[in-house]
């Protein structure tokens, strides 16, 4: 039995797919995604212009998850359109998501205006994890900018479905201001979440750090994130209700870690560090491993495991 879902008016026949970031870069690893058992095609975050990134090392995977300060490396997102129409040319079936970057709000809106009029484009993710002014927070925690972006993105006319990846919040209070940011938008949905940022993980056989950008501190994915993101998960479905999809990102490596996030609210998930270290065979794995966990539960509906958390 499989398990298809929707996101606004786009289908997709798995609930699972990839998180922007690992293996979505270039064309060969899109078309990778195309071939595998990945429910959509999520692309890299991209700016306006291609940038390098930061210097290596700058990924590390341990046993418990991974670290990185990759620096948004990507190909600028004229690229990203030519790789949009080469894919649906080829593999017309399959939802193809962006995720945009900017460092400044005329970035977003550039992109944002470019995608909007791009046919071979279903979908928008808003990557507000990133720098802003210098000595400010990234976007999403400067409440103030969020909210002045937000009115600019939806000033641009289009009728995709847009959302927003969100980093963790850890204070049920900016949980709450951010909420209330989106609801004054039509949002179609939020990802939850991106990396758990500034982390610092030290190998004492070498008694170095892992990664050399930015002090060496990096951001966090894998199993260390899971409980983060299941509670942000969480909060913002309390907050937002079922108006807005929300899309679980976070530690997810397994049939069960989907199921938990599913039962945490979220109606499609994202695989990150496990697509890194496993490459695209983990879909497969992952969703057999799901549809196995269902059916001993005899389930045979999402319905019957999206918001169906049990109260204690
Ligand atoms: C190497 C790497 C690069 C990433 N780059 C991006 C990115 O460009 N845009 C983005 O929104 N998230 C990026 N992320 C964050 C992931 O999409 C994901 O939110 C995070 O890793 C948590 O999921 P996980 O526990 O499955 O790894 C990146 C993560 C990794 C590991």
């Amino acid at each position: 039995m499989t398990f298809s879902a929707k996101l606004w008016n786009v289908s997709f026949p798995w609930v699972v797919y990839n998180s922007s970031g690992p293996r979505c870069t270039t064309l060969d690893e899109l078309k990778a995604l195309w071939n595998s058992e990945s429910s959509a095609i999520l692309m890299k975050s991209c700016s306006p212009l291609p940038r390098d990134g930061n210097p290596e090392p700058r990924y590390k995977e341990v046993e418990l998850g991974s670290i990185n300060s990759i620096g948004l490396a990507n190909h600028g997102y004229k690229k990203y359109l030519e790789y949009a129409a080469e894919l649906k040319s080829e593999f017309p079936d399959k939802p193809i998501s962006v995720s945009i970057v900017g460092f400044c709000p005329e970035d977003f809106i550039e992109l944002v205006e470019a995608f909007q009029n791009d046919e071979n484009v279903d979908i928008l993710e808003i990557n507000l994890s990133c720098p802003n002014v210098v000595w400010k927070p990234q976007i999403a925690y400067d409440f103030e900018a969020s909210d002045e972006l937000l009115s600019k993105i939806f000033a641009v006319p289009g009728s995709k479905p847009i959302g927003f990846k969100l980093p963790p919040y850890f204070d049920p209070v900016h949980t709450e201001m951010m909420a209330n940011i989106l609801k004054k938008y039509p949002v179609n949905f939020i990802t939850c979440i991106n990396s758990v940022g500034n982390t610092l993980i030290i190998d004492p056989e070498t008694e170095s750090p892992l990664i050399a950008p930015k002090w060496w501190l990096g951001w966090l994915g894998g199993d260390y994130v899971k409980p983060v993101a299941l509670a942000n998960v969480r909060m913002f479905y309390k907050l937002l209700g079922e108006s807005v999809t929300i899309i679980g990102c976070g530690g997810i490596k397994s049939g069960v870690d989907v199921f938990e996030h599913l039962l945490a609210w979220a109606s499609l998930v994202q695989l990150g560090t496990v697509l890194w270290k496993e490459d695209v065979a983990c879909f497969e794995r992952i969703n057999k491993e799901f549809e196995e966990y269902m059916s001993m539960k005899w389930y045979t509906s999402l319905n019957q495991v999206i918001w169906k958390l049990k109260e204690l």
